[in-house]
């Protein structure tokens, strides 16, 4: 029981300082909870209002992806620089470090692999084992325009239902099929439907042209996947396009740990995401990080 004597009893209450109430700055994200809010503030840093997602969630369609063949000795050395980690469960509770403390997206859809069809996915994770690991938020795959287009889009709702029952984020991630063309006009289709139907943020690709219409058109924080492994310079023009364009980050996977470099690569990303910093720059920051020892 605390002490009751001797207790300081010259209150200040500030009675002419007006109370303090701050808006959430994370776009279209004022009016959700506060427990959702705060594991969104564990992906996005509340400082820049950005975030370098590292993807690692390859294998669960792909199997061993080159450069995730050992998590262990590929992946882990790379968190230290990594605002948040998208994987499965399975890679995390296999391999990552519990003491790791940024955010978690956990990979919760899944199904067919790159054998079969694409969309035919299921909600692969409920919210009791989100909660149990503790996540910052779960991602689904939603393939607008898929032969399973539906069943995708009811996996994201029914997510969105639960992750609200217990505060936890919803990403959505669109997920382009081989007869869609990747262009602005696609792309704000998939990310507002995204939005529209609850996702607190969404994941689409870059487009070279009206890249800023998808993220002007999508009410809520908008990150970009990288895609297929391009030279180190292309990746970070590619990752300074987007957020010059409204992107609120990246969610990068190929284009860091398949770099000649990876540890370097993930650093200069950082520097363009949350300090804006020129491609050029940034690829000079790189060369100097690979040929540091
Ligand atoms: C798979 C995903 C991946 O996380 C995504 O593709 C990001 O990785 P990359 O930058 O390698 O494209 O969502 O569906």
């Amino acid at each position: 029981m605390a002490d009751l004597e001797g207790t300081k009893e010259e209150h200040e209450f500030h009675t002419n300082v007006p109370f303090k109430n701050e808006a959430f700055a994370l776009r279209g994200s004022n009016s959700l909870d506060w427990g959702i809010k705060n594991r969104l503030s564990n992906i996005f840093r509340p400082d820049t209002g950005r975030t370098v997602m590292l993807a690692i969630d390859h294998g669960y369609f792909m199997g061993p992806t080159t450069g995730l063949e050992r998590v262990d000795l590929s992946i882990v050395p790379l968190l230290p620089y990594a605002d948040t980690l998208m994987c499965t469960r399975g890679i995390l509770r296999s391999t990552i470090p519990p003491t790791f403390t940024k955010g978690i997206v956990l990979r919760a859809s899944g199904g067919p692999s790159i054998l079969k069809e694409l969309s035919n996915e299921r909600i692969a994770a409920d919210i009791e084992d989100a909660i149990r690991l503790n996540v910052a938020a779960v991602a689904v795959q939603v393939f607008v325009g898929g032969e399973f287009e539906t069943q995708s889009i009811e996996n994201m709702t029914r997510l969105v239902d639960m992750g609200n029952r217990y505060g936890i984020p919803v990403l959505g991630v669109t997920a382009v099929g081989k007869n869609m063309s990747r262009d602005a006009k696609y792309m704000r289709l998939a990310s507002r439907i995204c939005a529209e139907l609850g996702a607190s943020y969404v994941k689409t690709y870059f487009v070279d042209e009206d890249f800023d219409t998808v993220t002007s058109a999508c009410p809520v924080p908008i990150v970009i996947a990288g895609g297929k492994k391009r030279p180190e310079l292309d990746a970070l023009r590619l990752a300074y396009q987007a957020v010059q364009q409204g992107a609120a980050g990246v969610d990068m996977g190929r284009n860091i740990f398949q770099a000649e470099n990876p540890k370097a690569m993930i650093q200069a990303v950082a520097k363009v995401v949350h300090e804006n910093m020129k491609p050029e720059k940034a690829f000079d920051y790189y060369q100097t990080l690979r040929t540091e020892k």
